[in-house]
């Protein structure tokens, strides 16, 4: 009987690391990746240039019914303002159905995946092998954002950047559906003040006891 696929669980708020973790344990394991944020995006993104309502459940939906994963333009769908029409459309419970066979396909394929997001833990893939809730605090992760903002936008402001993300934070954290928590056997991994060397060493140590545990191989 073969393995099932082993599956990192990797979720929290925006600019805490996450994603920067995700790739790298990707790439230590041997594993796939899939940034979930990007598929909001592109749903919230479409809607925009559409000119559809980005407040409309259905027609969100109808959106992410027919997004085409292997299309999507992670350069273009990081762009700032693209965070918040993704976390508008986020909050719509048939925008995430939509959107949830496609990830659990994706976390199901051999040898198996590190899915980053605000829900993979709890409810994409509550039966993930290794799952981590990678936070920071308001200042760091805007003062990180404000960083990678000005060097493309020497107007930006961390006052705006700061507000933007408590803003996210409280509509991801505070919706009905699929909220941003922490899953009660997930590793909480505060990055305020580790550099993101000795957080991939925090979360590399923990998923490598994860595999032990799961008997899947060891690394
Ligand atoms: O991770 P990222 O900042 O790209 O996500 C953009 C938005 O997409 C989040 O603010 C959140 O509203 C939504 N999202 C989500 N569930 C996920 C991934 C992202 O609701 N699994």
């Amino acid at each position: 009987m073969s393995a099932s696929p082993f599956v990192v669980a990797v979720d929290g708020p925006a600019a805490s690391g996450k994603g920067t973790l995700a790739k790298q344990l990707a790439s230590h394991f041997g594993l796939t990746h899939l940034d979930t944020g990007l598929l909001y995006r592109a749903v919230g993104a479409h809607m925009l240039a559409s000119g559809g309502d980005l407040d409309d459940p259905e027609a969100s939906a109808a959106v992410a019914r027919t997004l085409d994963l292997t299309a999507l333009d992670p350069a273009f769908l990081a762009r700032h303002e693209n965070g918040e029409v993704a976390s508008r459309v986020a909050a719509h419970g048939p925008v995430r159905a939509a959107l949830l066979d496609a990830q659990r396909a994706f976390a199901n394929e051999a040898p198996g995946a590190v899915l980053d997001g605000r829900d993979i833990g709890t409810v994409v893939c509550p039966h993930a092998q290794a799952k981590l809730f990678v936070t920071a605090s308001l200042e760091a992760r805007a003062e990180r954002r404000f960083k990678q903002a000005v060097s493309a936008d020497p107007n930006a402001s961390l006052e705006a950047i700061r507000a933007d993300l408590a803003r996210r934070d409280a509509r991801d954290a505070g919706r009905k559906d699929a909220p941003m928590a922490q899953a009660d056997d997930a590793l909480l991994l505060d990055t305020t003040k580790m550099r993101i060397d000795a957080a991939f060493e925090a979360a590399r140590a923990f998923v490598a006891s994860r595999f032990e545990c799961s008997g899947t191989r060891t690394s």
